[in-house]
């Protein structure tokens, strides 16, 4: 028998299935550069609010790209609720936060982020979860000094490092902050210095992240870096629920088996 497929789109969306267990946050990376059919087979998947965002891309590569992150975000979802792509819907929260329209009884939580050619969708069952991606990069100048980007011992442990290895270990601090602001769902509206997230290495199962002053309504997440590879750097933050902490898992997303099936 063949696998369901979404309505008009002729991608099928057994090929996206995540096999999330309870509790585990599954992190796709997704590679942005897509051949044309895919573009060709997905976009009728988006909605008429994410085809109008699409045009008013002025370069077509930063079009396709972002309609790639659509499409691929529509394919996750959707498989990880059991509907059809098509069928997901969107809204918005707090300072933006999107998240699922869905039955209370299906929880489903997610964030996304990108970065050039790159995205990553992290998918939770249990708690808010965010994520955050970039590609590193030199930094310029002295922006790792602007107040109230980092917390005074965040930029203390940058200023004691060398210029080349700094700009690593900006991204990283940059990751991980935004990704507890995206659990947090309060985006900006949540003071970049009123929180710290260590600098160096976490240890593999992350460290707790506490708010002095919650925006969205985290008191506190469970942050872990994302191993992505020597170009990127990645962080997913878990509102803390109890004393659990939860698994992370990264998968990389096939746009050829997507196709393929
Ligand atoms: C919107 C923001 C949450 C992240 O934006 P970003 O890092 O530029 O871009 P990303 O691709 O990583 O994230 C964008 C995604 O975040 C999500 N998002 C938007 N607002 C959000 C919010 N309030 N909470 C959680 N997620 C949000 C959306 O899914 C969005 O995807 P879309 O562009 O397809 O709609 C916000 O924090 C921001 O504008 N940051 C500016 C950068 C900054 O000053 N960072 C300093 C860190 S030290």
């Amino acid at each position: 028998m063949g696998s369901p497929t979404d309505a008009g789109s002729g991608i099928t969306r057994d090929a996206a299935l995540p096999g999330m267990a309870a509790g585990t946050v599954v992190c796709w990376v997704i590679g942005l550069d897509v051949p044309p059919e895919v573009l060709e087979s997905g976009c009728g998947l988006l909605d008429p609010g994410e085809l109008e965002r699409a045009g008013r891309y002025p370069l077509e590569h930063l079009r396709r790209r972002f309609m790639a992150r659509r499409i691929a975000r529509r394919l996750i979802l959707g498989a990880s609720l059991g509907v059809d792509a098509v069928s997901v819907d969107f809204r918005e929260v707090g300072s933006g936060k999107p998240e699922v329209v869905r039955d209370e009884s299906v929880p489903v939580h997610f964030s996304a982020s990108h970065s050039e050619d790159v995205a990553v969708v992290a998918v939770s069952a249990k708690a808010p979860v965010g994520v955050d991606v970039e590609v590193y990069r030199m930094v310029e100048g002295s922006l790792w000094e602007v107040r109230h980007l980092f917390a005074d011992s965040e930029r203390s442990a940058l200023e004691r490092v060398s210029e080349r290895e700094r700009s690593r270990l900006f991204f990283d601090c940059w990751t991980r902050k935004e990704a507890c602001v995206k659990a947090d769902g309060a985006g900006l509206a949540l003071d970049l210095d009123s929180f710290e997230v260590p600098v160096g290495r976490i240890e593999d199962d992350g460290v707790t992240v506490s708010f002095a002053r919650g925006g969205g309504g985290c008191r506190a997440v469970r942050l872990r870096s994302l191993d992505l590879g020597e170009e990127l750097s990645g962080a997913v933050a878990v509102a803390v629920a109890g004393r659990s902490i939860p698994e992370v898992v990264v998968r990389a997303w096939d746009w050829g088996e997507v196709l393929r099936a």
